[in-house]
């Protein structure tokens, strides 16, 4: 589904925001082990900030959050990523490190001083796919994110929202990896090239964070496990959680 403002000359620009989506995939895997919903607990992860929910029978089916795309100041090419998942980090069992994503990366440009985004839906182990949308972003634009997909099955979608426009792109989903429903996540991710230092960004405040259970519950972020990105013993990040929001920051 596509804006609909959206005019037919950008079809090339969703062209190269397909073709250029810049995300490797890479990410963490430090700990294995399902969380526990009434354990309030922290971890380290090397590119991993924020809280992740966890419960040991699987059965998250959706998960959503808005955020504001942050300012960033990047002496490279590396980006962060904001974004909502389900599963992906240690669940275990048969599903693994899959998991479902959804977000926008912001790139820092120190040579041309101007900044990129990628919104993207990601599949894991598939690699990330650009939304049908003109990637027109700015600093301050409110965004909404919804990644939904049945425990134990293979299709799914992920909704990208401009809230402050009120449209939205939607996307079909479909995998050959069936999600556990283990976890529920709000991140930010660095998606550091090799060796490339940690961008600066302006604080990350998901909001209406929500995760749904088959079971009819819903949960927010309270009782998340809190996640910090650290360079051996230095922290990068400063996460946190109320009610409804993760708020991560730069440190
Ligand atoms: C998604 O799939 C459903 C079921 O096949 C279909 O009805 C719907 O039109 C599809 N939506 C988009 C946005 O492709
Ligand atoms: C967090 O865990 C506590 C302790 O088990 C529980 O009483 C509370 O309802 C939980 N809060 C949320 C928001 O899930
Ligand atoms: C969201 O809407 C605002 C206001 O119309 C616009 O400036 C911005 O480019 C839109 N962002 C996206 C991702 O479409
Ligand atoms: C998902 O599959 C696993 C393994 O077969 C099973 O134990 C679990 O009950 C299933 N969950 C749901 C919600 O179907
Ligand atoms: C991590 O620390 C090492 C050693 O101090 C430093 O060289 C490297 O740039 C740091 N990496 C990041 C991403 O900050
Ligand atoms: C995270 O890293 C800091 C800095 O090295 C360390 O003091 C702390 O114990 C670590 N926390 C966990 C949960 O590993
Ligand atoms: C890392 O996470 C913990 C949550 O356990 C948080 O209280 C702490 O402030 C964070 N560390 C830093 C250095 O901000």
């Amino acid at each position: 589904m596509r804006f609909n403002s959206v005019l037919i000359s950008s079809f090339l620009l969703v062209s190269v925001g397909l073709t250029d989506c810049r995300r490797t995939g890479r990410r963490s895997r430090p700990y294995s082990g399902v969380e526990w919903l009434t354990n309030v607990r922290s971890r380290n992860s090397s590119n991993w900030a924020g809280a992740e929910l966890g419960i040991d029978n699987g059965a998250f089916y959706s998960v959503i959050g808005t955020f504001t795309i942050p300012e960033i100041s990047s002496p490279s090419s590396s980006g962060v990523s904001a974004w909502v998942g389900i599963d992906g980090d240690g669940a275990g069992g048969t599903c693994g490190d899959r998991v479902l994503q959804a977000g926008v990366t912001i790139y820092g440009d120190p040579v041309n001083g101007h900044i990129e985004y990628d919104a993207w839906y990601e599949w894991f182990p598939a690699n990330a796919v650009g939304f049908e949308i003109s990637n027109f972003f700015s600093v301050g634009d409110v965004i909404g994110l919804v990644v939904g997909a049945p425990v134990n099955s293979t299709y799914g979608l992920a909704m990208i929202e401009n809230r402050t426009k009120k449209q939205a792109a939607i996307a079909n989903l479909s995998s050959t990896y069936a999600l556990c429903g283990q976890t529920a996540e709000w991140i930010v991710e660095a998606s550091l090239e090799d060796d490339e230092p940690f961008p600066n960004f302006s604080p990350v405040t998901f909001t209406d964070v929500r995760a749904y259970t088959i079971g009819g519950q819903t949960y927010g972020p309270q009782n998340a496990t809190i996640i910090n990105i650290t360079n051996g013993s230095e922290y990068l990040t400063s996460a946190s959680v109320s009610e409804d929001s993760v708020t991560i920051e730069h440190v």
